[in-house]
C-alpha cells in the first residue's frame, strides 16, 4: 500500500505503531527497559511522524521499579497496552495466567509483529468482518513468555474511514505444559487522565437500556454480568465522556464488546489521575484450562472514538453494526413488518385463531407472521414443554407444516417461536437426558420460569436441539426465528467438564449458543433470526451477528419504550431495535396510550404488531392499514438513514429523534410529549445532519423551509395546534401525544 493511504505504520527501528485513519490515531511502543508494550495515545487523528518520542511520559518516582537505582521503570506508572500481573504494575491486569507451580507472575514481552490486509476472522466467535482486504488493516503483535511456552496475539484492527479500533487477544499454548488462564480480558488501554464520566446502560426486565452517567472516582468502578447471558442488568457497552460532552458536541470513547456472555467493563482511576479501562469476558467465575498447542481466542471489543459528541459515537456504531457485524442476506434487506400473536393470545390458542389474526393482519398489510411461545408439546402455560419441539396437535391439528401452508397461501411469510436453551422437567428430552440440564447433581436446583438450562457446552446438547429445530424448520418451511431466552444460569455445572474445567462453563456455553447459530444458518441461509431474552436480556453485537434484530423489551408501553429505545440507540442501529404496536391498556403497565403514539415511538425500530387485531374496529383498522402504508413507504430510510437522537426522554417531559437518509434528500422526525402541559411556553425542536442549502418540503403542512434554518433554529411544535386553538378546552390533544413529520427535498 502506498505510504499515504496505509493505515498502520510501524517504526521498526524504535518499534513504535501508528494505526490511523482520516478519524483517528491509536499510538503505542515497545518500553525498551522491559519489552513490554506501552500505550501512548488514542484519539483524534493527529499527523504521522517518524518519531512519537513526545508523548513518552516519564517521572523519577519512589516506586517498585523494574531495575536496579532506576526510578522511571515502574510499570505502574507506565500506561500499558495489555498489562500483566505481578511485577511493577498494581492495578488490575488484562490477564493473569497460574503456572504449574501455582505462581501467577506474568512477563510476557514483545516478540514480533505481522500487518495483515483486512481483517481475520475469530476462532469461533462471532466479530465484525471486511468485505474486501482494502477496507482495513491489521495488526498481530505477538507477545511472548519468558518462562513458558505461552504467547499472546494482541490483534489491532483499523478501518478505513470508520473511527474505530477493534481489539482482541489470542492465547497461544506452546509448550508441553498445561497452563491455567484465570483472567482473559480482550483489550486494556490506559488514558492519561481521568476526567471522564462513564455512561452506561442499566436496567431490569421491562425497562432495559436506561442511560448512567456519573463522574469517574478513584478506584475501581465497573458494569458486569455474572448470569450467563450479557443480561438485562449491564448491557456489555460503556463509554468515556468527557465532562462537557454532550449529544452533538465533545469528545467520548466507546467500549462495546461483541460477546453474549459474562462480561466486564472496568475503568480503574489510580492516584496518579490514570485511567485504566478494561473489558472482557468476566474474570469472575471464570478459568480456562491451556493444554499444550490449544488457543484461547478472546471476543472483540469494538472501540470508537467520536468528538462529534455521544450522538457521533452512535452513528459510528450504527454504520459499522449494521454492514461489518450484522451479515448477509438480511444486513441490508428490507425487514418484513410482523405480526405476533404473543400479547394477542398468550398460551390460549388454536389454529383457527391464528388463521384469523394472521387474515386480519394481511389485509392491513403485514408480512409476516409470527407465532410465539405454547404451539409444541403439551405447553399451556409456563410449566411444561420445552425442549419438546414438537407441534402441540390439540391446539393445531395440521401441524406446523399445515398451519404454515395457511399462512403462506395468504401471501405472508411465516415464523416460529423458539426457546432452543432451556428444557422443562416433562419433556422426553430430560427424561432420557437428565445430566444435560445444568446442575450440581448434588445440590439443588433453582428455578426460573419453571424451567432449567441445558448445557449447551456438550456438543451432543447442541446436535439434538438442532435435529429438533431442523425438523420443524424443514417441515414447515420458517422463513423467521424468533429465538427466545428466560432464564439465567444457576448451579453453574456441567456433568461433561472435569473438575478443574468447570471455569470454563460459562464460555463454552455461549460457545455452543453460536455454534448452534452457525448450524441453523448454514442450512438455512435466508432464515432471519431475531433474538430475545425476555426482552432485552441479550441484546448484544455477539448475537447481531447471527441475528440482526432483536426484541428490545418485554414492555411495549409507548412511554416507556422512549427510553428503552433511546438508550438502546446509544450502541445499537434502528434495523436492529425490535419494536411492536401492542394493545392498551398496556399489559406491562397499563397505561393507554393513542394508536398514533405507539406507531410513532415503534416506527423508529423494526416495526411490527402485537395485539388481537380481530378486536380492532374499522377505524383503527383504517389506521393500522396507513401506518403500515407509511411504515413500508419510509422503511429503508429510516433503517439505512443518519440517526439524531434530539431531546432525552432521561432529562425532558418531550423526546425527540430523526433520522436523515445519507444522500439528506429525505428526513422523519419523531417528536413526543409524555404529559400534556397547560398555557406551554413556545416549542422550537431543532434538527440536525439536514444539508443546510437544501429546501425541504415539510408534511404534514407543506411549509418549506432551507436546512440551515431547520438545523439553527428547527421546528415549532405549536400547542395551539394541540389545543385546536382554544386554551380552555377539554378537547386538547392530552397526555402521550406525538408527532411525526418529515421531510423531502423540495427538488
Ligand atoms: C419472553 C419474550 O420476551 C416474549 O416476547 C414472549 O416471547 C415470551 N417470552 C414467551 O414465553
Amino acid at each position: 500500500m502506498p505510504e499515504t493511504t496505509k493505515l498502520i505504520h510501524v517504526n521498526d527501528e524504535k518499534l513504535e505503531f501508528h494505526l490511523t485513519n482520516q478519524h483517528v490515531s491509536y499510538i503505542f511502543r515497545v518500553f525498551e527497559k522491559s519489552q513490554q508494550l506501552e500505550h501512548l495515545y488514542f484519539g483524534k487523528q493527529i499527523h504521522h511522524r517518524k518519531s512519537f518520542d513526545f508523548l513518552i511520559e516519564r517521572e523519577a518516582r519512589s516506586s517498585i521499579n523494574l531495575n536496579e537505582r532506576d526510578y522511571t521503570s515502574s510499570l505502574e506508572h507506565i500506561k500499558q497496552e495489555f498489562p500483566g500481573f505481578g511485577t511493577t504494575d498494581f492495578r488490575y491486569p488484562a490477564y493473569e495466567l497460574e503456572y504449574p507451580e501455582g505462581d501467577r507472575i506474568s512477563h510476557l514481552v514483545y516478540d514480533s509483529y505481522t500487518v495483515h490486509e483486512g481483517k481475520p476472522n475469530l476462532d469461533g466467535l462471532p466479530a465484525t468482518y471486511t468485505e474486501t482486504a482494502e477496507e482495513a488493516e491489521t495488526l498481530e503483535v505477538i507477545l511472548k513468555d519468558r518462562h513458558s511456552s505461552l504467547a499472546i496475539s494482541l490483534f489491532y484492527t483499523v478501518f478505513k474511514g470508520r473511527a474505530v479500533i477493534t481489539r482482541s487477544a489470542k492465547f497461544y499454548n506452546a509448550g508441553e505444559i498445561t497452563m491455567k488462564l484465570n483472567h482473559a480480558m480482550s483489550l486494556s488501554i490506559d488514558f492519561p487522565d481521568d476526567d471522564f464520566e462513564m455512561i452506561h446502560l442499566n436496567g431490569a426486565w421491562a425497562r432495559e437500556n436506561h442511560i448512567e452517567r456519573q463522574p469517574l472516582f478513584k478506584g475501581v468502578q465497573s458494569i458486569s454480568s455474572a448470569r450467563g447471558a450479557s443480561s438485562h442488568m449491564h448491557n456489555p457497552f460503556f463509554a468515556l465522556a468527557r465532562p462537557e460532552t454532550t449529544e452533538r458536541l465533545g469528545e467520548v470513547y466507546g467500549f462495546s464488546l461483541v460477546y453474549s456472555g459474562n462480561h466486564l467493563g472496568q475503568v480503574e482511576v489510580d492516584t496518579y489521575n490514570v485511567t485504566r479501562a478494561t473489558m472482557g469476558i468476566n474474570p469472575y467465575q471464570f478459568q480456562w484450562k491451556l493444554r499444550p498447542k490449544e488457543t484461547f481466542q478472546t471476543p472483540e471489543v469494538v472501540l470508537v472514538y467520536s468528538d462529534k459528541g455521544i450522538n457521533g459515537m452512535s452513528q459510528t456504531y450504527h454504520d459499522l453494526y449494521r454492514n461489518r457485524l450484522a451479515r448477509e442476506p438480511w444486513k441490508n434487506q428490507t425487514r418484513p413488518i410482523l405480526i405476533n400473536n404473543w400479547e394477542a393470545t398468550y398460551f390460549d390458542f388454536n389454529e383457527e385463531k391464528i388463521v384469523e389474526l394472521a387474515e386480519k393482519a394481511k389485509d392491513a398489510g403485514v408480512e409476516l407472521f409470527v407465532l410465539d411461545d405454547g404451539w409444541f408439546g403439551e405447553r399451556n402455560d409456563d410449566s411444561s414443554s420445552l425442549g419438546n419441539w414438537t407441534e402441540n396437535t390439540a391446539k393445531l391439528p395440521n401441524g406446523i407444516e399445515g398451519l404454515s401452508e395457511k399462512i403462506h397461501a395468504l401471501g405472508l411469510k411465516f415464523g416460529l417461536w423458539f426457546e432452543p436453551e432451556m428444557i422443562n422437567k416433562d419433556t422426553p428430552l430430560y427424561k432420557e437426558h437428565p445430566e444435560w440440564v445444568i446442575h450440581m447433581p448434588k445440590k439443588p436446583m433453582s428455578y426460573g420460569r419453571n424451567q432449567f438450562v441445558l448445557d449447551f457446552s456438550n456438543p451432543d446438547v447442541v446436535n439434538a436441539i438442532f435435529d429438533q429445530m431442523d425438523a420443524i424448520l424443514t417441515k414447515g418451511n420458517i422463513d423467521y426465528i424468533k429465538w427466545d431466552m428466560n432464564r439465567y444460569i444457576t448451579e453453574p455445572f456441567s456433568t461433561i467438564l472435569a473438575h478443574d474445567q468447570q471455569g470454563e462453563l460459562y464460555h463454552r456455553y455461549i460457545l455452543g449458543v453460536y455454534t448452534l447459530y452457525e448450524k441453523l444458518l448454514d442450512k438455512y441461509p435466508d432464515l432471519l433470526i431475531e433474538s430475545c431474552a425476555g426482552g432485552g436480556g441479550r441484546f448484544d453485537p455477539g448475537l447481531l451477528y447471527y441475528a440482526p434484530q432483536a426484541w428490545t423489551s418485554d414492555d411495549t408501553d409507548a412511554v416507556e419504550r422512549l427510553k428503552i429505545q433511546y438508550g438502546t440507540s446509544l450502541v445499537y442501529p434502528l434495523s436492529s431495535i425490535g419494536s411492536h404496536v401492542s394493545a392498551v391498556p398496556n399489559h406491562q403497565v397499563g397505561r393507554t396510550t393513542s394508536l398514533d403514539m405507539r406507531s410513532a415511538v415503534a416506527y423508529f425500530g423494526t416495526f411490527g404488531y402485537e395485539l388481537d387485531v380481530t378486536e380492532l374496529s374499522e377505524l383503527e383498522m383504517d389506521q393500522m392499514k396507513a401506518q403500515i402504508d407509511f411504515f413500508k413507504e419510509n422503511r429503508r430510510l429510516i433503517h439505512e438513514g443518519t440517526f439524531y437522537r434530539l431531546l432525552s426522554p432521561f432529562e425532558e417531559n418531550e423526546t425527540a429523534w430523526m433520522v436523515v437518509s445519507k444522500d439528506k434528500r429525505e428526513a422523519l422526525v419523531g417528536f413526543y410529549q409524555v404529559l400534556a402541559q397547560p398555557n406551554p411556553t413556545y416549542t422550537r425542536l431543532k434538527l440536525a445532519g439536514l444539508d443546510q442549502d437544501t429546501v425541504y418540503t415539510i408534511q404534514p403542512d407543506g411549509e418549506e423551509r432551507y436546512g440551515s434554518d431547520l438545523n439553527a433554529i428547527g421546528l415549532l411544535f405549536s400547542e395551539n395546534e394541540r389545543q385546536r386553538g382554544h386554551f380552555w378546552s377539554k378537547n386538547g390533544k392530552s397526555d402521550f401525544h406525538s408527532w411525526i413529520v418529515k421531510l423531502s427535498a423540495k427538488d
